[in-house]
C-alpha cells in the first residue's frame, strides 16, 4: 500500500473574487501535491470554498441575490482559476454541501454533550449599522473600525467553546510537536499568545440567519471560523469512520497564510481536542503580497488578478515566479518588472536554452537518434552527480516547503548543464569522426540530465515539463524509479523543442 499524504489549503470566502493572494496558497499546495505524487503517495489535496456568514450574506444583499446565488456565481470563478492554474486537487470542499453541514452539525452537538459548548452571554461593542461586535481593542478611537460610526455596548446570548480548559494541552502539543507551527517565528508569537491565556470562544451568532443553525436552538447560527474549520475532517466524511477518514486524518500540513494562522493553531487544534479526535501534523503560514510595496487593496486598486497574469506571461511563469521569488514564510513584493526577469533569465535563458541547445545538437550530430553512452569521464561524472543530489536536497527542501530553495537546487542543474555544454564543446567533438563517441557520451548525458530535471519540474511546472520529455522522447513518468540515472534509452527520438518560454521585451 502507498504511503499517504493530506495536504489543505484554506476554503476561500466567495464574497471576494480569486485575486494572487488565493493563488499562492493554492499554486504551493499543487506543486506539494505533484511533488509528493511522484514520490509515491496516494495524495488527498482539497480546497474548496467558505460560503457562509454575514459577510457573504450582506454581500449578497449588495448583489441583489440570495447567498447560494451568490456562492453559486462566484465559486466557479474560484474553480475556472484552478483549472488554468492546472491545480490537481482532487476534492473540493463548499460549506454549503450537506455533507459538511452534517458534520458541523456532529461536532457541534457533540461538544455540547460534552459540555465543552455552553451557552452563556456575550458583552462587546455592537455596530449597528455593520449588524458587527467588536471587541475594546479592535474599535477605533472608540468607534467602528468598518464606517466609523459610534458603537454600543451590548449583550447577545452566545454559546461558547470552552477554549481556556485546553490551554495546557495546547502548550503541552506545541512543545513535543516542534514542526507543528512554522515557520519558527510565527510558532512563538502563537506560543506567546497562548502563554497570555485563552479565554472561552463564543462559537454561535444571533445576528444573522446565513449559516448552519446550532442543534437545539436555530435561533443560533454556528460561528463561521468553527464551521469553516471543520471542513478539514468533512470532506474526508467525518463523522463516519470512512475509508478516506481513516486514511487521510490526521492532515499531514495545512497550507494557510499568516493572517488566518491564529484559527489554525489554537482553535482548530483545541476544536479537536476536545473532539477527541486526532492533531494536524503541521500548519505552515506563508507571508502576504504587497504590490509593487503597496498593501494590495480594492481601494487601491491594485488588486493582481490572476488570470490577466496568465493571459499576458502563461500559467507556468505565473507557477514559477510565485513560489521562486520569495521565500515560503517571508512576505514579499510583486512587480511586473521582477516577474519578467524572471521569465527572460531562468526561464527562456537558461532553462529554455539549455533545452533547445541540447535537443538540437542531438538532432544535427545524431539525427535525432539518441546514442549510447560510453564510459562516464570526470566531467560527466560530475554532472551525474550534480543531477542525483538534487534529488537528495529537493527531498529535504519539499519536506520543508521550502520552495524557492528547492528551484534554486534545480536551477543549479541547468546551470551545470549549460556550463558542460561549453566545456565539452560538442561542435568540436562532431569535426572529428574518430570523437564520435565521446560526442554520443556527452549528448547522452546532457539530455539525461535534463530528463530528471524535467521530471522534477513536472511538480512545479506541468505543462513546461511534459513539452520538454515529449522533446525528449519521453512520457510523463509518473514513478519514482524515473528519478534514477539511466532512464533514457538508447535509440530514443529526440525532437529540437520550440522555445519552451519565449523572451519577453520590456
Ligand atoms: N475563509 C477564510 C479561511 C478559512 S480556512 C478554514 C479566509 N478566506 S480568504 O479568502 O479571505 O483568504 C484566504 C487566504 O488568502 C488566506 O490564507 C490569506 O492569507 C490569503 N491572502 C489574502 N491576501 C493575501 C496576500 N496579499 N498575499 C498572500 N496571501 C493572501 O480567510
Amino acid at each position: 500500500m502507498k504511503p499517504t499524504f493530506y495536504l489543505t489549503t484554506p476554503i476561500y470566502y466567495v464574497n471576494d473574487v480569486p485575486h494572487i493572494g488565493h493563488a499562492y496558497t493554492t499554486v504551493a499546495a499543487d506543486v506539494l501535491a505533484r511533488y509528493k505524487r511522484l514520490m509515491g503517495y496516494d495524495v488527498y489535496f482539497l480546497t474548496g470554498s467558505d460560503e457562509h456568514g454575514q459577510k457573504v450574506e450582506k454581500a449578497a444583499t449588495t448583489a441583489g441575490e440570495t447567498p447560494l446565488e451568490l456562492a453559486d456565481r462566484v465559486v466557479k470563478r474560484f474553480q475556472a482559476l484552478w483549472e488554468r492554474l492546472g491545480i490537481s486537487n482532487n476534492d473540493f470542499i463548499r460549506t454549503t454541501q450537506e455533507r459538511h453541514k452534517k458534520g458541523v452539525s456532529h461536532i457541534f452537538k457533540d461538544l455540547l454533550e460534552k459540555g465543552d459548548i455552553y451557552l452563556g452571554e456575550y458583552e462587546d461593542w455592537y455596530c449597528t449599522p455593520c449588524e458587527t461586535f467588536w471587541t475594546e481593542t479592535q474599535l477605533i478611537d472608540g468607534r467602528c473600525p468598518d464606517c466609523n460610526r459610534p458603537v454600543e455596548k451590548l449583550k447577545e446570548e452566545s454559546y461558547f467553546f470552552r477554549m481556556s480548559k485546553y490551554q495546557d494541552q495546547l502548550l503541552a502539543y506545541i512543545d513535543s510537536h516542534p514542526d507543528f507551527i512554522q515557520p519558527k517565528s510565527k510558532r512563538n508569537e502563537i506560543i506567546s499568545f497562548v502563554k497570555e491565556g485563552l479565554r472561552d470562544l463564543s462559537v454561535s451568532r444571533t445576528t444573522f440567519t446565513w449559516g448552519i443553525p446550532v442543534p437545539g436552538n436555530d435561533k443560533h447560527i454556528v460561528y463561521v471560523w468553527f464551521d469553516a474549520l471543520t471542513n478539514y475532517i468533512t470532506a474526508l466524511g467525518y463523522p463516519e469512520a470512512t475509508e478516506d477518514y481513516q486514511r487521510f486524518w490526521p492532515v499531514n500540513v495545512h497550507l494557510i497564510g499568516k493572517d488566518i494562522l491564529r484559527f489554525h493553531a489554537v482553535y482548530w487544534p483545541t476544536f479537536l481536542m476536545a473532539a477527541g479526535l486526532p492533531l494536524p501534523e503541521k500548519v505552515f503560514a506563508h507571508g502576504w503580497w504587497t504590490i509593487e510595496g503597496q498593501k494590495m487593496s480594492k481601494s487601491l486598486q491594485n488588486v493582481v488578478e490572476p488570470n490577466m497574469l496568465i493571459d499576458k506571461y502563461g500559467v507556468d511563469a505565473v507557477r514559477y515566479f510565485l513560489l521562486r521569488e520569495v521565500p515560503f514564510g517571508l512576505d514579499g513584493d510583486f512587480s511586473h518588472p521582477a516577474l519578467v526577469q524572471r521569465i527572460n533569465s531562468d526561464l527562456a535563458n537558461d532553462l529554455g536554452n539549455l533545452l533547445s541547445r541540447s535537443t538540437a545538437m542531438a538532432v544535427k550530430y545524431f539525427n535525432g537518434i539518441l546514442p549510447a553512452p560510453g564510459e562516464l569521464n570526470a566531467s560527466d561524472l560530475a554532472l551525474k552527480r550534480r543531477t542525483e543530489e538534487m534529488i537528495v536536497t529537493m527531498e529535504t527542501c519539499m519536506n520543508d516547503l521550502a520552495f524557492s530553495k528547492a528551484l534554486q537546487a534545480i536551477w543549479e542543474v541547468i546551470s551545470a548543464g549549460n556550463k558542460y555544454i561549453d566545456e565539452s564543446a560538442p561542435w568540436t567533438l562532431a569535426k572529428d569522426p574518430a570523437l564520435k563517441g565521446r560526442l554520443a557520451t556527452v549528448m547522452y548525458c546532457l539530455l539525461e540530465s535534463q530528463r530528471i530535471v524535467h521530471i522534477i519540474l513536472t511538480a512545479f511546472l506541468p505543462a513546461t515539463a511534459k513539452k520538454a520529455l515529449a522533446s525528449l522522447g519521453c512520457g510523463e513518468e509518473k514513478e519514482l524509479a524515473g528519478l534514477t540515472w539511466g532512464g533514457l534509452k538508447e535509440g530514443t527520438v529526440i525532437t529540437k523543442t520550440e522555445a519552451l518560454f519565449p523572451r519577453i521585451e520590456g
